[in-house]
């Protein structure tokens, strides 16, 4: 069914322009020749837009938006005004306009304007629905995804997830590369087997070969009884190979081995175990790139990447975005006990333009302050701001306190910043890696260094 929209304007060839132009992209357009004929028509209609002149002899489009909210709280309403009014634009915005256009304005500027405003009425009608509700819905493993891109990568998913072929999946931090692997499996023939994941960047080389191949007693320091690798114990399951990219080239050899001949010898022992996994990989980084560049073997490449995937960013596929925001607000509302029923429109315009560097993930955490945050059951830019940015501003200036030495000083600046980091990378070391810009080994150094609790 399409959308329907009212147009409100007492000059006849405003109206006809806007009519046309509206009705040629689909939309089921009314049009009214005076603000008395368009409030009739909304006494009688449910519109999912509605769009008025400011200036109307017998109701101005002030007049009608009061109307129209003394009734109905969310239909977004666009209106028109001339130049030199912007004062009464901004009292419409107060009195619950969605926005105002100023004349004379380009088609495709009001098509815009007109599109935001429909996601807007369309993202407030869910909300409505929202409530916490007891039990039911497992939010953790479902992957949201109406864009063809996605629609594309799902319906490939779903072709290639029974088979054993190993797949790489790549993807900058936060588009969900871990939750993609993890439905890999479990859509396949393995899924009762266990899905183990290695996070190739967090460990040192020798930690990281023990993890994988397992180590005798003694192997190395620290060895003190003999351990089996994830390798052999995810037998008949899956392993995840996080941040391949990280691998050193001398294990790259060795797990290039285990896949050839099917078999892994633990550190420090001679015999061989037989394995029956199937990998799947993931990375952030340009992995071709590091091909080209000689960091990554090219042989272990082609073993991996039998099918690769790539995960697009959430800037190339906005269209996503109000579905994603529909996802987090229930699971969130539901974890929290709370209920929302609306989004400031300036909140949907930072949410629905955002340049997304973080992806999915810092959507998610966004919405999930917002959800806190809320007032009213509604979630406005104050909640949305972090309250850690304001404060921060707010203890600025006072640098009284012991005098440090300068090491002093940068170990707990590096602190500081590595928590805060953490912090707002929900504790994930890539981010928070990436954030301070340096490497994850760095990062894990540090803490450790610093004897940090995280
Ligand atoms: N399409 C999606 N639908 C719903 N939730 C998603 C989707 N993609 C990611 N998420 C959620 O966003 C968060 C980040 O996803 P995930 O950890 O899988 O990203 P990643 O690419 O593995 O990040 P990193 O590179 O930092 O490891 C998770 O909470 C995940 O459940
Ligand atoms: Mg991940």
């Amino acid at each position: 069914m399409s959308e329907r929209i009212l147009i409100a304007d007492d000059e006849r060839e405003m109206l006809q322009v806007l009519s046309r132009l509206f009705s040629k992209k689909g939309y089921e357009v009314h049009s009214a020749h005076s603000g008395e004929e368009a409030w009739k028509a909304i006494e009688e209609t449910m519109f999912d837009l509605i769009i008025s002149d400011m200036a109307m002899e017998d109701l101005s489009g002030l007049e009608l938006l009061e109307r129209v909210r003394s009734v109905d709280s969310t239909t977004p309403f666009i209106i028109i005004t001339g130049v030199g009014t912007i004062e009464t634009a901004v009292q419409a915005i107060k009195m619950g306009a969605f926005h105002y256009i100023t004349k004379p304005f380009k088609n495709r500027d009001i098509e815009i304007l007109a599109q935001r405003a429909l996601e807007y009425g369309r993202l407030n009608r869910t909300l409505q629905n929202i409530r916490p509700q007891e039990g039911g819905g497992d939010y953790t493993k479902t992957i949201i995804g109406a864009s063809k891109c996605m629609q594309d990568l799902l319906r490939k998913v779903e072709k290639i997830s029974d088979s054993l072929a190993p797949v790489l999946i790549e993807g900058e931090t936060g588009t969900g590369k871990s939750l993609l692997a993890e439905k890999i499996h479990q859509s396949s023939s393995r899924k009762d087997g266990l899905f183990l994941t290695i996070d190739c960047g967090a460990l040192t080389e020798t930690l990281l070969e023990s993890e994988l191949f397992g180590h005798v007693k003694g192997a190395f320091t620290g060895a003190l009884r003999a351990r089996r690798g994830l390798l052999e114990e995810a037998q008949g399951g899956t392993v995840f190979l996080d941040e391949i990219c990280e691998i050193k080239p001398s294990t790259q050899v060795k797990l290039l081995r285990a896949i050839q001949e099917g078999e892994i010898k633990p550190v420090g022992g001679n015999r061989n175990t037989k394995i029956d996994v199937r990998f799947i990989s993931a990375t952030s980084r340009d992995i071709i790139a590091e091909v080209g560049r000689g960091g990554f073997r090219e042989e272990l490449y082609y073993r991996l990447a039998v099918i690769p995937l790539c995960l697009p960013p959430l800037r190339d596929r906005r269209e996503d975005i109000p579905l994603l925001l529909d996802h987090f607000l229930h699971k969130f509302c539901k974890i929290y006990k709370k209920k929302i029923s609306s989004i400031k429109p300036d909140v949907l315009d930072m949410l629905l333009n955002s340049s997304w560097k973080g992806n999915i993930r810092e959507l998610a955490n966004i919405l999930e302050r917002g959800v806190l945050l809320a007032e009213n059951e509604t979630i406005s830019m104050d909640c949305i701001v972090s309250s850690d940015m304001r404060q921060r501003k707010a203890a600025k200036g006072s640098d009284d306190g012991p005098v440090l030495s300068l090491k002093e000083v940068v170990e707990e600046a590096e602190k500081r910043a590595i928590a805060r980091a953490l912090k707002s990378a929900n504790n994930n070391r890539s981010e928070t890696a990436r954030m301070l810009g340096i490497s994850r080994r760095a990062l894990y150094d540090k803490i450790a260094a610093y004897g940090m609790n995280v």
